[in-house]
C-alpha cells in the first residue's frame, strides 16, 4: 500500500497523524507495540500492513491476511480509562467500521463483541489488547482487519471452515476496492469517534454502539466458555458488559463470549 495515497484521502487530527505502512509484519498489533517500546508510537498512531504472517483474531485464532488484498490496521489509543471499559474502544472501532461501510453502500450489523457482518456473513473483526500499569490503561492497541478484496475463489480455496461465514467488500459490491481509500476512511472515522469519546466519554460511545447494534430488547444467545446462555437483553453497561434476562427470570451478566446466531 502507499503511504502517500493514504495520505492523500485522509483528514483526521489524531489517529494517523503518524502513520507507518509495512509491506510485511508479524502480526501489527505486536508492531505497534514494538514501535511504541522503542518510543516511536504515541497516542492515535497507526500502523498498516500490505500482509502478516501471524495474524490473529480473538481467542488466538489465525486472522488469514495474504498480501494485496485486506486491510490489516493497528491503531495506538493511550486514554484515560479504567481497564474494564477497554471494550469501549471496540465498540469504537465497530462503530467506525460500520460508518464506513454505509459510505459503500453496504449495510454492516455489529455482532458483540466484535465481529462485523453484512448478510450474516464476517467481513471484519476487531482485537483489543491492553497495558496495564497499577490498575489502570496504560495503552490500547486495536488491531482491525476488513476483507477487502478478497474473491470468492480464495475464500473457499484457503479458508474452508470458515468460508461459508466470510464475506469481503468487492463480492459485495462487485468490483475491487482501493485499499488506502477505505484505510484513509477508516482512520478518518476512528478519529472523529475518538473526539467523540474525549469529548462525551466513554457512555457516549456505548450509547452509539447500542444503537447500532440493534440488539437491546431482544432476545440473544451467547456462548460463554461453552455454555450458552440466552435471553432478552436487558441492558449494556458503560464496560459493555451484557445484561442478559434468562427465560428462567435470572439476570445474567455477560462479560465475554460470542453471540450465537
Ligand atoms: C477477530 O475477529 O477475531 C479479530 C480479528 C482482528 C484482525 C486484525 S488484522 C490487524 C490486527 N493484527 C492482528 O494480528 N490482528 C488484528
Amino acid at each position: 500500500m502507499e503511504i502517500s495515497e493514504i495520505k492523500k484521502h485522509l483528514s483526521a487530527e489524531i489517529v494517523g497523524e503518524k502513520l507507518f505502512v509495512y509491506d510485511e509484519v508479524g502480526s501489527t498489533n505486536d508492531l505497534l507495540r514494538e514501535l511504541m517500546g522503542d518510543g516511536l508510537a504515541a497516542d492515535g498512531t497507526v500502523v498498516v500492513s500490505d500482509s502478516q504472517t501471524a495474524g490473529r483474531g480473538r481467542l488466538g485464532r489465525k486472522w488469514v491476511s495474504p498480501a494485496g488484498r485486506n486491510l490489516y490496521l493497528s491503531a495506538l489509543f493511550c486514554p484515560e480509562i479504567s481497564p474494564q471499559r477497554s471494550s469501549v474502544f471496540t465498540f469504537l472501532a465497530s462503530c467506525a467500521l460500520v460508518e464506513v461501510f454505509s459510505g459503500y453502500g453496504v449495510d454492516a450489523t455489529i455482532k458483540w463483541p466484535n465481529d462485523i457482518l453484512v448478510d450474516g456473513k464476517k467481513i471484519s473483526g476487531v482485537l483489543t489488547e491492553l497495558g496495564t500499569s497499577a490498575g489502570s490503561v496504560d495503552y490500547l492497541v486495536i488491531g482491525i482487519g476488513v476483507n477487502l478484496n478478497l474473491p470468492e475463489e480464495f475464500i473457499h480455496r484457503e479458508m474452508d471452515d470458515i468460508s461459508e461465514k466470510t464475506t469481503s467488500l468487492s463480492i459485495l459490491l462487485g468490483e475491487k476496492v482501493s485499499r488506502e481509500r477505505f484505510c484513509a476512511e477508516l482512520i478518518g472515522a476512528l478519529d472523529r469517534l475518538y473526539g467523540e469519546f474525549r469529548r462525551r466519554g466513554t457512555q457516549a460511545i456505548v450509547d452509539m454502539w447500542i444503537e447500532r447494534w440493534g440488539f437491546l430488547g431482544k432476545e440473544i444467545s451467547v456462548d460463554v466458555s461453552g455454555e450458552v446462555i440466552s435471553g432478552l437483553v436487558e441492558r449494556v453497561d458503560g464496560n459493555g458488559f451484557l445484561y442478559l434476562r434468562t427465560d428462567k427470570g435470572d439476570l445474567r451478566r455477560v462479560v465475554t463470549g460470542d453471540t450465537v446466531f
